[in-house]
């Protein structure tokens, strides 16, 4: 009987991403029923697969791990309640496979015995009895010939003992949940904005209901669940992780208006010098009191008694306890001035947001091209991140544009991410003059550096287009982008001071 696997789990078993296996069932390379692949496929399509050496899938997950600021030994076993209640669920399910093939065992015994008194019954009877024992030893030899099946199983087993597999409904989003995760920290992890807001079993947004599987609770909570509700399945995924594989229903944020503004006060954790000008500023929330946001969007830090400015969040709300920001340290810019000469580890700064509209268009499964102009790259990066753990996108090119090569002030980051993902394109593109004089008085040079987004996809409309960068150069871009035959709903801008 053939095995069928969901698409995540084949994704994990094969190490490629979701998105690769989809491409190949768009292709017809890969046939689908229902969403579930035959393990007989997957063999036949990846047959060099080592399954004791699954290196894809641990590059994704370390490259995952680093963006989200966790070490892997952290993520990578579950809580030991957790793994006894999946361990004994396996054993449940071993026995029951096992008494299964005793009974099956008995069956081709006696049919072995019916076919010996077939022999005895005449020569019609027993050359039927010959071709029918004859079919039955050549079937069970070719159990031999599935152990590259069984070694699927085998693996398969171990994935679901690591991790469990949850689908939201209705979205039909799908994610893992992996380590000592709880249901909502592997949601976010995998980009999914699911509600909450404390983090931490006092607020009650994220009550979700169970549909199917078993989940525990591995944290405390204060928010009271009333019997009723717990009889109907309700449950906290903030204080949940799940045992088994689980469906659940839970409402997600469907646009930025769903997430209302939050004031925080968050501490510094570290200032760095990047490349240039620019300084790393990076927050820490407290544990029950996060900033939820959507990747790309900005939030207003005040420093000191009266310093404020608004700035991208460079990094993604997967990991939202730790909020990074790129700051010009730039001539006369008080935030800036303070933030590289006065601001100290540990010291408070208020943070109040998430604010603005450049965010990902999940509805689509288009190719994505993101044009990051200066420090138009804090955004883009927030949205490649979470591109990334969405896993939806069939390709990412991030096109960089500085002025000078000095001003590409994080080279490392888009480099790690092209070596480790075979999907992620990175090319720099460097001006030689300054930008913003550009956008005035010579667009030719903003539009020669374009050329080589047009020059390497000839068809913009085949993709979404990501834009960040000052006013004046967002202007300039969409001029050229929309004459290059992008449609404008598939340009999404953000401006950056
Ligand atoms: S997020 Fe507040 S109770 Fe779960």
């Amino acid at each position: 009987m053939p095995q069928f696997l969901n698409l995540s789990r084949a994704a994990r078993l094969v190490g490629e991403t979701r998105v690769a296996l989809q491409k190949k069932i768009k292709d017809g390379v890969l046939p689908s029923f229902d969403g579930m692949v035959a393990a007989e496929d997957l063999l036949r399509i990846y047959p060099d697969i080592q399954f004791e050496d699954n290196t894809a899938f641990e590059r994704v997950a370390q490259i995952k791990d680093k963006a989200f600021g966790k070490r892997v030994f952290e993520r990578s076993l579950p809580d030991k309640e957790v793994l006894a209640a999946r361990l004994t669920g396996l054993g449940k399910e071993l026995a029951e496979n096992h008494a299964a093939l005793k009974r099956y065992q008995a069956v081709v015994e006696g049919l072995e015995k019916q076919l010996k008194r077939w022999d005895s019954g005449g020569a019609e009877m027993g050359a039927a009895a010959a071709a029918l024992r004859m079919w039955m030893h050549q079937e069970l030899a070719a159990g031999d010939a599935q152990a590259r099946s069984t070694n699927l199983t085998i693996w398969d087993s171990f994935l679901r003992v690591m991790a469990a597999h949850v689908k939201i409904q209705p979205s039909g989003h799908e994610f893992f949940v992996e380590g000592a995760d709880t249901l909502l920290e592997a949601a976010l992890r995998a980009g999914l904005a699911l509600n909450y807001a404390c983090s931490n079993g006092n607020c009650g947004q994220c009550k979700a209901r169970v549909v199917s599987g078993q989940i525990m609770k591995v944290r405390p909570h204060d928010y009271v669940i009333h019997e009723a509700e717990k009889a109907a399945g309700y449950a906290l995924m903030c204080s949940n992780t799940a045992v088994t594989d689980v469906v659940i229903e839970a409402a997600e944020a469907q646009s930025t208006s769903d997430i209302p503004l939050q004031h925080i006060t968050a501490h510094v954790k570290s200032i760095e010098p990047l490349g240039g000008q620019m300084l790393l500023l990076h927050l820490q929330t407290p544990r029950n009191n996060r900033l939820r946001f959507l990747a790309g969007q900005n939030a207003t830090l005040q420093v000191g008694h009266s310093i404020s400015a608004e700035f991208p969040v460079a990094s993604c709300p997967c990991d939202d306890r730790n909020l990074q920001f790129h700051i010009r340290n730039a001539p006369g810019n008080r935030f800036a001035d303070y933030v590289a000469t006065r601001l100290q580890n540990g010291e408070a700064v208020a943070v109040e947001g998430p604010k603005g509209e450049f965010v990902l268009n999940e509805d689509s499964s288009r190719p994505l091209i993101f044009i990051a102009f200066g420090s138009g790259f804090a955004p883009v990066k927030s949205l490649i991140e979470h591109a990334t753990a969405l896993d939806t996108a069939e390709s990412v090119h991030l096109y960089w544009v500085t002025s000078h090569e000095a001003d590409l002030y994080f080279p490392n980051w888009p480099r790690a991410m092209a070596d480790a993902l075979d999907n992620f394109r990175y090319t720099p593109l460097v001006a030689g003059a300054d930008l913003e004089t550009a956008a005035g008085r010579q667009k030719h040079l903003i539009n020669d550096l374009l050329q080589q987004v047009a020059d390497k996809y000839p068809v913009l409309g085949n993709f979404d287009v990501y834009v960040a960068g000052s006013e004046s150069l967002l202007d300039a871009a969409k001029e050229w982008l929309l004459a290059h035959g992008l449609p404008g709903t598939q340009l999404t801008m953000g401006a950056v001071r």
